[in-house]
């Protein structure tokens, strides 16, 4: 390991542009002191040490997530002189960790905002600016006289960084480099003497993508941060974006400033590369460790081949859906559907088409196929609680523009429903709205977390008065509740009916399918997702393997045993007083219930997963009307019917709606998405 060595500086030459920052001016503002300023200080650091840090410049590259945090801690530290180097100017996306972002600093250059707060802080502290940032030729000013350089560079700038830790090595300059990482952040010291920044990442004659993931693991090489990284896919390594926590960008700069107490008043143990360090408190771990030879190291090299390979795999395109949202300058109407298509439908069917009537009018055209579908039962009874939840997403979606909603069924064709639109005054967004697009159904295992008062008040409140909710909780309860889901998924595996629905409905191959349901959202493992595409694309196989050969009973035990016994509760929706209503209006108006009770499940950070196939078989044992192909089903039907009658009340089949809630394991996952707006126009003629 290197040693410290003292710090040695290549004499000055004359500064870019310097300037000693004002004091306030404002009459009766206290006059500002420096002993009084940082006199909270004294103790951990002595007066000694103090104005030496009063007397040292720091050389900070690059003033955004990290380097802002960066200049504002060493402000506070008392630091006297700062070399400050940015180009860039704030903008939105920078609101979620820069120091210098707000509202009102928008549009303005971070150099000029972030030398203003330090100003703030310590307004005798002498700012040197390199409005330019930091390039090849200011190289040598902007290292010029400084006692520590500081990297706040973004990550993707590897040239200008490479170039900057050279030159401070050869200056005798030490130099140190903080990334954020997730919730914490890794960290490595350069000190004169030591390894280089280039003989520790070994970056020269890599491609730049290489260079990229050899930066990342040399960073962090025991990877504390991946598991945080829920949403791999906003990983853009071609867009040059990632994610950043606030908080990794303040624990960076926390970091820095200890590390600069010790650096620059040669005090305590720095430990420069290759020794590297990373603090993640959200599994509140600490891990340092010290690779010879940085990333030449073999094991180093190892992992750099599985990070190029995970980098290149996570490394897909966004989600169709979201690509395709509209435009804000769209029309409001279609800007309302574009939102209101994220409505979930039985398979993901969405069984609507729009026809624009006017600016504000819109005709949905219903289509669905009761009778040839098996699911589709009570004369299509899930589209018309689907198309309930179309209505009240739009509805929910308007509010958003200030809009109500009002729509009523064509007299002469009942699967034409006109949707109108009309400003309100006064009317408030609907808080559900942000959660339209993210809601989706999760069939895996969810946490055994219980539902507090709190929640279980909210999702009836979205019910309304009109249902009632009753919770199955207790193990037996569940254990009801699972054996019934079981029972339903061995039948519908097992019978050509649902086949042909499973044939058009499951996809394969993808994780999103805008049309139907992805199978890797299915809930199985990837192992059985495969047999099932074998299974499923001759119905001779997908009964063999299911009535013979067991394929029913491994699904039902992925499908539902593990879900349905790895949940907070299962639930059942029953029209209030035993109400039996036949309208479709009836069905409509439940639909939008489920919605509202869906999307605050969401808010909530809950996951539902509905159960219908057991009210499905229920009432076409007690209504008939399909044509059961294998003589044992009936029998079957009616024996899930019993059960079903026990754990959701007599009658089942008139339940509104069953399934199972909780806090998910993970809130990304496999989805479906939804056909872009165009695809739902209507296409006449
Ligand atoms: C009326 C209705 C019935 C549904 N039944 C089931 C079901 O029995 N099992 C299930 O896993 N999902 C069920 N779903 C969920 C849909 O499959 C899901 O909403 C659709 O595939 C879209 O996916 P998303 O909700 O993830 O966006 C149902 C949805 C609706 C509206």
């Amino acid at each position: 390991m290197a040693r410290r060595t003292a710090t040695c500086n290549a004499p000055s030459s004359p500064p870019v542009q310097r300037e000693r920052t004002a004091l306030p001016s404002a009459s009766g503002a206290p006059a500002f002191d420096y002993g009084a300023a940082f006199s909270r200080t004294l103790g951990w650091l002595t007066e000694w040490e103090q104005q030496m840090l009063r007397d040292r410049t720091v050389a900070i590259a690059g003033l955004g997530g990290v380097g802002g945090a960066h200049a504002l801690t060493l402000a506070r530290l008392g630091i006297g002189r700062f070399h400050l180097a940015d180009f860039d100017r704030f903008d939105l996306a920078n609101m979620n960790r820069q120091a210098g972002a707000f509202m009102s600093t928008l549009g303005r250059d971070k150099l000029s905002v972030v030398a203003g707060m330090v100003g703030e802080i310590n307004p005798e502290a002498r700012i040197t600016r390199f409005a330019e940032g930091v390039r090849d030729d200011n190289l040598d000013s902007f290292l010029d006289g400084v006692d520590l350089l500081v990297d706040g560079l973004d990550f993707f700038v590897l040239d200008v960084r490479r170039a900057l830790f050279a030159k401070a090595h050869k200056r005798g300059i030490p130099a140190i480099t903080l990334a954020p990482l997730g919730h914490g952040v890794g960290w490595l010291s350069f000190l004169p003497g030591g390894m280089s920044f280039e003989e520790y990442f070994r970056l020269e004659g890599e491609p730049v993508e290489r260079q990229y993931v050899k930066f990342m693991v040399g960073l962090a090489p025991k990877g504390l941060h991946r598991r945080a990284l829920v949403d791999p896919g906003r990983v853009d390594f071609a867009a040059k974006a990632g994610p950043s926590t606030p908080m990794a960008c303040q624990m960076a700069s926390a970091i820095l400033g200890t590390e600069a107490v010790k650096i620059l008043l040669r005090r305590g143990r720095v430990e420069p590369a290759p020794v590297f360090h990373q603090f993640d408190p959200y599994r509140g771990l600490y891990r340092k460790g010290r690779h010879r030879g940085g990333n030449a190291h073999p094991l180093r090299r190892l992992q750099i081949a599985v990070a190029a390979r995970w980098i290149a795999r996570i490394a897909r395109p966004r989600p169709a859906g979201e690509e395709e949202r509209l435009s804000p300058d769209a029309p409001v109407l279609d800007r309302i559907l574009d939102i209101a298509r994220w409505a979930p439908s039985g398979d993901n069917d969405q069984p609507w088409r729009f026809e624009r009537i006017g600016p504000l009018h819109v005709r949905v055209h219903v289509q669905h196929e009761a009778g040839a579908n098996v699911y589709e039962y009570a004369d299509g009874r899930p589209v018309w609680l689907a198309v309930g939840a179309l209505l009240e997403t739009m509805r929910i979606a308007a509010a958003d523009h200030g809009l109500q909603c009002r729509w009523q069924a064509l007299t002469q064709d009942r699967n034409c429903i006109d949707v109108v639109f009309s400003p309100a005054q006064g009317l408030e967004p609907d808080p559900l709205a942000p959660f339209i697009t993210i809601r989706s159904v999760d069939r895996t295992a969810y946490r055994r977390w219980p539902l507090g008062e709190a929640e279980k008040r909210a999702l009836a409140a979205a019910w309304g008065p009109e249902f009632d909710i009753c919770w199955h909780t207790a193990p037996a309860e569940r254990w009801m509740a699972t054996r019934l889901n079981m029972a339903a998924t061995r039948l519908r595996l097992a019978i050509r009916e649902c086949h042909r629905v499973h044939e058009r409905v499951i996809r394969f191959g993808s994780e999103q399918t805008s049309e139907g349901i992805p199978a890797a959202a299915v809930g199985l493992d990837p192992l059985t997702v495969r047999l099932m595409r074998w299974a499923n694309a001759r119905w001779w196989r997908t009964r063999l393997l299911n009535r013979y050969l067991g394929g029913g009973a491994l699904a039902a035990l992925q499908l539902d045993l593990l879900p349905g016994l790895s949940c907070a509760a299962h639930l059942t929706v029953r029209w209030r007083d035993g109400r039996r209503p036949r309208r479709i209006a009836d069905w409509i108006a439940a639909g939008q219930r489920l919605q509202r009770f869906w999307l605050t499940a969401t808010r909530h950070g809950l996951t539902v997963q509905p159960s219908f196939a057991p009210i499905i078989f229920a009432h076409h044992a007690r209504h008939g009307g399909q044509c059961w192909e294998w003589h044992r089903t009936q029998e079957k039907a009616e024996r899930i019917a019993n059960l079903a009658d026990r754990v959701h009340g007599p009658a089942s089949e008139e339940t509104v709606f069953a399934g199972r809630i909780g806090t998910p394991r993970r809130r990304i996952g496999p989805r479906s998405t939804r056909l872009p707006l165009a695809r739902l126009w209507l296409e006449r003629g």
